[in-house]
């Protein structure tokens, strides 16, 4: 029962509109009953000011910088914990013990393979579409093998069914780099934990052993980590959406695979390496600071902006840190894309355009140098993000199938359309 109340008065008639208070973050206006009592919608195109949910999974606060998962803050969890703890955080809601830890590493190491028929469906793409398209498309189809995981009203299937996926997306996403580049599938190996694994079955071959460097598989983690749930963003209220309909889970992640691709998402990771490769020295930035600000110039800084955070993604502190490892080890510390990064990064935070707008470098803008750093094609980029996001995907989709209120998502709109008018033959148009 809410002990806060908005007064809304239209044409002389005054509505009460319970405020909701959160345990952090803004109190909400419950405007559920709004359209029945008053006939009136609200209006917010891209969500700005809505909350869709509630949810004890993610917090973000984007004028401190700061995300925390469960409560417990991500440069924390990135310094001191590691990928498949945070994955049982996010889906059970706590820290494991050690023996609840070495359960799910185990049923997750367990269920890394997929099923053999499935690579015929790698075989049907082009060698060169791009990998977020087989990923699209194969962790779709993995509803057309899994039949025993398919019901959401049966709590063990939900729980298999999420565990498949985080177990079996760096293998998918392997699977897609290896295909694109013409060199057999790896089969994922139980003796290596889960980054080690992906790096293995991306860049071993069988004609040589392969030793995965402990210090990429810890930034290769890092990265996982970094990426794993992020609040109500757009790929995770596809994944809520789809739900709500009563999709089952292979194809509710696959939507939120297809909107993480797009460039002001998940896509920005590739597109931002691209723009600094493009960029190319230093002396060009100023060149491209302009376009940014140009409102007739479509271009934006790629890897700059965030809906949530007016202030530093507290992620890309972490993954800068991680840049300059991972550079410094590989013996490219002078790399001339982080160079021009870096000074981008300097003259944007000092241009007035930028912290008018509260412009900063987001979580998509170092990821890229990492994995360029580390041999990953761009292509591989995004895949790599919804790899590490499946676990939020899968914890705030369980999240959502567990919500007594849930109701199919069916927004409204202003309509602005022609009014009612009747059919004209072709003869007398
Ligand atoms: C991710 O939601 C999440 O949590 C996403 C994510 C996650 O973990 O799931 O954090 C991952 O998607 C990070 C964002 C990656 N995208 C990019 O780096 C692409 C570049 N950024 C922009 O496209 C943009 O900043 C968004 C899409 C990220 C946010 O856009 P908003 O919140 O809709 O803000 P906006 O477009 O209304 O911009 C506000 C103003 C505008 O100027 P005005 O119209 O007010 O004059 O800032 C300007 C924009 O033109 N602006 C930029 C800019 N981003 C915003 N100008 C230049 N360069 C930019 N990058």
């Amino acid at each position: 029962m809410a002990d806060k109340h908005a007064r809304l008065t239209i044409d002389g008639k005054d509505f009460d509109l319970p405020i909701l208070s959160p345990t952090d973050g803004p109190d909400v206006l419950d405007i559920r009953k709004l359209y029945g009592q008053v006939g009136v919608f609200t209006y917010d195109p891209g969500f700005t000011s809505t909350a869709a949910c509630d949810s004890t999974i993610t917090f973000i606060d984007g004028d401190k910088g700061e995300l925390l998962h469960r409560g417990y803050p991500i440069d924390q969890l990135a310094a001191k914990s590691h990928y498949l703890e945070v994955c049982y955080l996010l889906f059970y809601g706590n820290l494991p013990t050690a023996a609840e830890l070495e359960q799910f590493e185990s049923l997750v190491t367990r269920h890394t393979m997929i099923h053999e028929q499935m690579h015929y469906f790698f075989r049907g793409f082009r060698r060169d579409s791009h990998p977020m398209a087989t990923m699209v498309g194969v962790v779709g189809a993995m509803s057309a093998f899994y039949h025993d995981s398919l019901d959401i009203n049966d709590l063990h299937q939900r729980e298999v069914a999420s565990i498949r996926l985080i177990a079996k997306m760096p293998t998918i996403a392997a699977m897609a780099y290896k295909y694109s580049i013409g060199q057999p599938f790896v089969y994922p190996r139980n003796d290596l934990d889960y980054a080690a694994n992906f790096l293995h079955m991306c860049f071993s071959v069988p004609a040589e052993p392969y030793n995965v460097d402990p210090i990429l598989a810890r930034a290769m983690d890092r990265i996982f980590t970094l990426h794993a749930d992020h609040e109500q963003n757009a790929s995770t209220s596809t994944v809520r959406l789809a739900s709500s309909s009563g999709a089952n889970p292979f194809a509710c992640i696959a939507a939120g695979i297809a909107c993480l691709w797009g460039p002001a998402h998940g896509g920005a990771n590739q597109a931002c390496l691209e723009m600094l490769r493009e960029i190319g020295t230093v002396d060009r930035i100023p060149e491209y600071i302009a376009r940014a600000k140009d409102k007739n110039d479509p271009f934006r800084l790629m890897g700059f902006g965030h809906r949530v955070y007016k202030n530093f993604d507290p992620r890309a502190k972490v993954m800068k840190q991680s840049a300059d490892e991972v550079l410094d080890l590989m013996g490219i510390e002078n790399n001339p894309t982080l160079q021009v990064a870096k000074e981008l990064e300097r003259i944007a935070l000092e241009d007035p355009y930028f912290i008018e707008k509260k412009l900063y470098p987001n979580v998509d803008f170092y990821s890229g140098i990492i994995l360029d750093a580390m041999g990953f094609p761009t292509s591989m980029f995004t895949p790599i993000f919804a790899l590490a996001r499946t676990v939020g995907w899968v914890s705030q989709w369980k999240e959502q199938l567990s919500d007594p209120q849930l109701k199919i998502g069916r927004p409204r709109q202003l309509y602005l359309g022609d009014t009612r008018r009747d059919y004209v033959e072709i003869e007398n148009r």
